[in-house]
């Protein structure tokens, strides 16, 4: 079979015995995409077509594509490690836990390790509740922290638990950034309050300044754990290693997922203030994991710390980030039609365009120019876009481009299809 033929093959396969209806929204935004090489910060396609990667699986990929200092880590480990045996201690589990502890701020001390965001934020509400003898939990709306039974609870977005109630009982949500209205909902029962730094599901929504001290300062007063889920801010994402740091705040409680796997194998973590350690000295076996804290991963995650570090990449984030706002500004003014609003911090970004239909229409165009990025779930007018933080200036440059490309397209009137799109350019295939 040719790459066309076994693209062809995989995306009927995909459709058929995977996701029907996913196939076919990803067709329509033009990201029916196999991908093949992958390397730094694009991806080709089984065609050999290039693409900047602007979606990183939602800031996995913080070290790049298949970066070779974490990949030989990853070989290495293979040479001699295999997933360990989760119920016995490991020096993987060991060195990569004081690694956490080095790096997180404040007193963050103990870590709980997992293999999926969604299981981190279920320990951490388990915590919360188990530490403080408490049940309610408040969230906020739009907020994202994956799919499993606390965390799809503790979601902003009615639309994913709608099929699955009665979902668990005692949890609130309240506006991102409403700080009297987090203060209303708070009360002596207040086990945690869970939110993310910068909404990124939600629509790259920032905390306004002030609102997560102000957080901190509620949760203090009523004896709540402030739970911050930096699954997708953490690791340099937002300009330092940690969302928080730029607040100036330390929570009780953070989960970390995405990007220490390094893009290459899964592993997460919550890490806690060392006066919860107490709960775990009164039930060490409380959560089991069978895959969390693996040796294989935490070799992987020592690596990604250590890259991160040794090439300063938040450092990166926060210039690369600058430079993108400098672009997205120039971009408004030519094309206000269809860009309304940016915002973010660091290389955490978000487009506001001028209507529903734009997300998909632009992800469609800019997958042509050669970039891969996608609206977000909670509102298709909004795009995020989230390279790795390995970004270089004239790679940020290409996107740049590309937008204004894809930008004068919708502003010209193209649709998602082809045959809506017509007259734009056929890209070559680049190796
Ligand atoms: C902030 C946040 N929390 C939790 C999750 C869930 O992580 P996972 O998909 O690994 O379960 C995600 C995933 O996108 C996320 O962005």
């Amino acid at each position: 079979m040719d790459a066309k033929e076994t693209k062809a093959q995989a995306l009927h396969d995909f459709a058929q015995y995977v996701n029907p209806m996913k196939a076919r929204i990803l067709h329509h935004a033009g990201l029916d995409i196999i991908e093949a090489r992958r390397e730094g910060v694009r991806v080709w396609d089984l065609e050999g077509r290039s693409y900047i990667d602007c979606i990183t699986s939602a800031g996995s990929f913080n070290v790049g594509r298949r970066n070779p200092a974490i990949v030989a880590a990853l070989k290495a480990a293979l040479d001699e490690a295999d997933q360990g045996i989760f119920l016995l201690a490991s020096k993987g589990k060991a060195d990569l836990g004081r690694r956490l502890a080095e790096i997180t701020p404040g007193d963050l001390k103990f870590s709980m390790f997992g293999a999926s965001g969604g299981e981190a934020v279920d320990f951490a509400i388990k915590l919360a509740r188990g530490y403080t003898r408490r049940p309610k939990i408040i969230s906020t709306n739009k907020g994202y922290h994956g799919h499993t039974g606390f965390a799809l609870s503790a979601i902003g977005r009615d639309a994913y638990q709608a099929p699955f109630h009665p979902l668990m009982p005692e949890f609130v949500r309240v506006p991102f950034g409403d700080l009297g209205a987090l203060a209303a909902a708070m009360d002596d029962r207040t086990a945690g309050v869970l939110m993310e730094p910068v909404q990124g599901e939600g629509g790259i929504n920032v905390a306004p300044d002030g609102y997560l001290a102000g957080v901190r300062a509620l949760c203090d007063k009523a004896g709540a754990m402030m739970i911050l889920d930096e699954i997708q801010t953490g690791f340099g994402r937002t300009g330092t290693m940690f969302a928080c740091e730029w607040a100036g705040v330390v929570p009780d409680i953070m989960t970390l997922g995405k990007s220490l796997g390094g893009g290459l194998y899964p592993i997460t973590a919550v890490v806690f203030r060392e006066p919860l350690g107490d709960f775990l000295v009164m039930n060490p076996f409380i959560h089991l994991s069978t895959f969390g804290g693996a040796d294989l991963g935490c070799a992987v995650g020592l690596a990604t710390i250590a890259f991160l570090v040794e090439n300063d990449l938040p450092g990166n984030a926060q210039r690369m980030g600058e430079r993108f706002m400098a672009g997205f500004a120039a971009l408004q003014e030519k094309y206000p039609e269809v860009l309304r609003e940016y915002r973010g911090r660091g290389l955490m970004m978000g487009l506001q365009y001028a209507d529903d239909s734009m997300g998909p229409r632009m992800s469609y165009q800019l997958a042509q120019h050669g970039v891969i990025a996608l609206y977000t779930g909670n509102d298709p007018s909004v795009m995020r876009l989230q390279p790795p933080l390995t970004i270089a200036s004239e790679e940020v440059d290409e996107v740049l481009a590309a937008l204004d490309g894809s930008m004068a397209a919708i502003a010209a009137g193209s649709g998602t299809s082809p045959a809506a799109a017509g007259g734009e350019k056929k890209r070559r295939p680049q190796r």
